[in-house]
């Protein structure tokens, strides 16, 4: 049994809004013990996890690692290219010859939309979505908001734009269901060619005018071209998307209040962000960061317990 209503965490769109704030409350705890001296407790002591990576990630993987080690689990960490996949095997022969070894939870990030909501029909272990494909970024979701939290004093009534490549984005979905789950209102911006049809079925406001949103909203999500997803061309060029939808100082001083940068990572600097408001007292990017082992440690918690 998990202390929260789901068995795995799979996407923000399955949990409750009293399982996110029991995340919240448990990352705040932990955000205690990770600035002690001793960093870690024994709560998952002879809890096995196996972080299996089938893409690439940076900050998602050591921040799993790290929150792992800090709740004292034993960790196995596999990457697709270094390992069998590579030979044919497939994602259920794979995940199942791990299991066999006694592990007890899977923290699996996957290029395939789906792939961890797959897994978790087919094998005993509890799954953790640490990203699959273009469909959801659960525990990003989960750490952005907890930072709007962090800095705002909550994230209620608060309004949140998410800007730029709407249409590839697993960390724009997670943001909009959790952000609306704590009653933010949510829009997103970009150029039209890059936000999904449709996407006011989900409650979101759409501006294409990157001025408009600023004026709008308390929070603003930088998000990266994922020029890695993109099969065709969305836009003219890099340049001319920075000019319509990247963000420097001259904005942000044109506004008549200060709003609060974030972006997932990793940045492209000079193309969605300019450095100097990356590295601001406005920006909170390296916030989200530190706040995302604490919100590790908090789901894994939470579902081992
Ligand atoms: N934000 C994020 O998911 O970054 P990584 O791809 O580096 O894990």
């Amino acid at each position: 049994m998990s202390q929260l209503s789901t068995r795995h965490l799979l996407g923000i769109k399955d949990i409750s809004e009293g399982d996110i704030h029991a995340i919240f409350e448990q990352a705040d705890n932990f955000k205690t013990v990770i600035n002690r001296p001793i960093k870690r407790v024994p709560s998952l002591r002879d809890i096995t996890v196996a972080n299996l990576f089938f893409e690439n990630s940076t900050r998602t993987r050591v921040s799993f690692e790290l929150a792992e080690k800090r709740l004292s689990a034993d960790i196995v960490n596999f990457s697709a290219s270094s390992s069998s996949v590579s030979k044919g095997e497939t994602l259920i022969d794979t995940v199942n010859n791990i299991l066999s070894m006694k592990v007890d939870m899977v923290v699996m990030r996957h290029p395939a939309p789906g792939a961890c909501i797959f897994l978790a029909k087919h094998i005993q272990a509890q799954i953790i979505n640490a990203g699959d494909g273009t469909h959801e970024h659960p525990t990003q979701g989960l750490l952005d908001a907890y930072s709007i939290r962090e800095r705002l004093g909550t994230v209620e009534g608060k309004k949140v734009v998410i800007v730029g490549d709407i249409m590839h984005s697993r960390v724009a979905l997670s943001n909009i269901f959790c952000l609306q789950k704590l009653g933010a209102e949510v829009m997103v911006c970009g150029p039209a060619t890059l936000i999904p049809k449709h996407i006011e079925s989900l409650g979101v406001q759409v501006e294409t005018n990157l001025m408009k949103a600023l004026h709008w909203c308390d929070v603003a999500n930088m998000l990266r071209i994922q020029l890695e997803r993109q099969d065709i061309r969305y836009f003219p060029s890099l340049r001319e998307y920075s000019l319509m939808y990247g963000i420097n100082r001259r904005i942000l001083d044109s506004l008549d209040k200060e709003i609060v940068i974030m972006h997932p990572g990793p940045i492209n600097r000079g193309v969605e962000i300019t450095t100097d408001v990356a590295d601001s007292p406005q920006s909170i990017i390296l916030n989200q960061v530190e706040n995302g082992v604490a919100i590790r440690m908090a789901v894994l918690y939470l579902l081992a317990a």
